[in-house]
């Protein structure tokens, strides 16, 4: 995108100065030597974290959340990422999954990001080292349309835990969906909430999740990053598997979603990225998220289901 283009004033992506760069550049940390934990925490490391990991301490993090470059041709800045077979996918993983289990706490847990492609190198990897718990699917809404195969609009994340004890509060991420039968009991609603604007209730999570949608131009989150995740995707996994005292770390954090989402929710945060401009952006949001804690989607502690919020809207403010 052309960041000196004039914006649509509906488009909320978010753009970077030459001041911005400079200025977030110079908050960015970047390790020659081994660091202490309150060196990194809240902190955005610019590097490769294959390098980075090796001057990280060890056994900190509560929630791991990993978005590696898919197996997908993908230009990066500073990565031009090449789709290869799936052998040569998992040797690539391999190189560098082991090197971060080390800043694992024994109760953490890690969740790992990937499409249909993918997702198969990823469980081979993973389950090589940690107790594979579940495989979460998303669809992601947006995906490119084609004339001889299905459009591709679903994408996966395993999640997995180091022990056989970890944290997960399943009260936090609860799903606040419209009623289609509403069935009373002595004229009284049965496990759901009658409103003005129709019923409601509150409703166990699964593993298959379409109340997400990919960032839009329209959205205050969205920045030109072209594998951005949701903000609301990500709340989810931290609420579910960081305590409120916890510490969550991205090896990839891309834009920023991962410790944008922890600071507005409350966790300590810390991430490496390779692409400079991109953890500019990371530190554009993280001091947005000063001013504006809101998540699109999460309101009042609650999720809401695709859509039923607009009906709500006048309620909330966005
Ligand atoms: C899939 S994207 C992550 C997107 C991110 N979750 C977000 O919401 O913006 C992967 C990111 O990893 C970065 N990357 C790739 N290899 C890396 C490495 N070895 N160390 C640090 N960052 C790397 C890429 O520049 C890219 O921004």
């Amino acid at each position: 995108m052309n960041e000196s283009a004039e914006k649509s004033p509906r488009n909320k992506t978010i753009s970077l100065s030459d001041n911005d760069l400079t200025m977030f550049s110079d908050k960015l940390l970047y390790p020659i030597a081994p660091l202490l934990l309150p060196e990194i925490t809240n902190k955005v490391i610019a590097g490769n974290f294959i390098e980075v990991v090796d001057y990280l301490p060890q056994k900190f993090v509560d929630l791991m959340i990993i978005d590696p470059p898919y197996n997908l041709t993908k230009d990066f800045g500073d990565v031009d990422f090449k789709e290869s077979s799936n052998a040569d996918y998992i040797a690539y993983i391999q190189t560098w999954f082991p090197k971060l289990l080390p800043l694992l706490k024994e109760t953490a847990s890690v969740y790992v990001c990937c499409d249909w492609k993918s997702s198969s190198a990823i469980y081979e990897v993973l389950s090589r080292y940690l107790i594979v718990r579940n495989r979460i699917t998303w669809e992601r809404e947006k995906g490119r349309g084609a004339k001889t195969n299905w459009k591709n609009s679903c994408e996966d994340i395993w999640f997995a835990t180091a022990a056989k004890d970890y944290y997960f509060d399943i009260e936090k991420v609860k799903v606040k969906r419209r009623v289609i039968a509403p069935y009373k009991v002595d004229g009284k609603p049965k496990d759901w909430e009658e409103t003005e604007d129709g019923g409601f209730r509150l409703t166990h999570p699964s593993n298959f999740w379409n109340d997400v949608s990919v960032p839009y131009w329209s959205m205050p989150e969205n920045t030109p990053h072209p594998t951005q995740k949701p903000e609301k995707l990500i709340a989810k996994l931290i609420l579910a598997s960081c305590p409120e005292a916890g510490f969550v770390f991205d090896p990839f954090i891309g834009s920023g979603t991962t410790l944008v989402t922890a600071k507005k929710l409350g966790r300590s945060y810390s991430g490496v990225e390779l692409n400079k401009k991109y953890c500019c952006y990371a530190e554009k949001r993280l001091e947005m998220a000063d001013e504006n804690k809101k998540i699109q989607g999460y309101h009042d502690g609650v999720f809401w289901e695709r859509n039923s919020f607009n009906q709500q809207k006048k309620k909330f403010l966005l």
